[in-house]
């Protein structure tokens, strides 16, 4: 496995590659590695014949300076973690950003809604820095994660707008054996935290059961999972249904009648998690 933190031999070594006649998969991350980002490379390595996985703690996305400082660091441990997996390269930049940078890529609409409301600023820390990640790594394939949902909306939206040659692939959520989504913020949720966190994937299987038993009203699959997080301590930045294709939420008193996902943000011990839910 090699290891790049030059952008320009990151992009040889990927062009030569695809020179050979060979496909190259890139896995973006932040690092502090878990399982759920190995399987997403074991994904990849089903969908292209080299994986390349970044890793860098990208400050534009961070609405908060204390998140970014908090935000675990562990190269070391990650690029043990990834050589015994199908990856091939990492990319592993000290800095993405040039001294005085002043562009950025926005995708419009669909970053208005769910975390874009109250995380000002974060998608376009996302997707600037992941179009700048397909500038120098030149993947045919790209992939990302369901538990960020909008996230993976938002980035394929980019993609398609902006004439990629690139295919984006969405992986499932990996789940711990108790059903909390995989996630490096869990690492700073303190016991008492981490097991009041499992009320959310509880909270969201209930709803999607009952989604299953042909309840359709927005309040009473949602209002559920609210009671359900609040009574566990969590406290809620938002739970809501959005339509799939939008975002946009649906009101209280409407009923799901297109696909949907219903997706939450709440704080547990201080640590904020996301999760959702397919309503289709
Ligand atoms: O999901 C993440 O880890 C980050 O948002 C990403 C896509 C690597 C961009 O920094």
């Amino acid at each position: 496995m090699e290891v790049f933190t030059d952008k320009e031999l990151m992009r040889r070594w990927s062009r030569s590659v695809r020179a050979a006649g060979e496909t190259v998969a890139l896995v973006p991350t932040m690092g502090a590695l878990h399982e759920g980002h190995l399987r997403l490379v074991e994904l990849a390595a089903r969908e292209a014949d080299r994986v390349v996985v970044s890793i860098y703690v990208n400050p534009t996305q961070f609405d908060r300076a204390e998140d970014f400082a908090k935000y675990p660091r562990t190269l070391h441990s990650d690029l043990k973690a990834l050589e015994g997996s199908p990856c091939k390269a990492v990319f592993a930049p000290t800095e993405m950003y040039l001294p005085g940078n002043t562009t950025w890529v926005t995708v419009d609409g669909l970053t208005e809604h769910l975390c874009g409301k109250t995380r000002p600023g974060h998608f376009r820390g996302v997707t600037t820095i992941v179009s700048k990640f397909l500038h120098v790594v030149e993947p045919d394939v790209a992939l990302f994660g369901n538990k960020d949902y909008q996230q993976r909306r938002v980035l394929e939206q980019m993609v398609r707008d902006q004439d990629l040659p690139i295919r984006v692939v969405a992986a499932p959520t990996v789940r711990e054996p108790d059903g909390l989504a995989m996630s490096s913020r869990n690492v700073r949720l303190d016991p008492t935290a981490r097991l009041a966190a499992t009320a959310i994937p509880k909270a969201l299987d209930a709803a999607r059961a009952a989604f299953d038993r042909g309840e359709r009203g927005v309040a009473a699959l949602s209002e559920p999972v609210r009671q359900a997080l609040i009574a566990a301590g969590g406290t809620i930045d938002y739970v809501e249904i959005a339509d799939d294709q939008t975002l946009a939420p649906l009101p209280s008193d409407r009923h799901v009648a297109a696909p949907a996902v219903l997706a939450i943000a709440a704080f547990f011990g201080g640590v904020r998690l996301i999760d959702n839910v397919a309503l289709h």
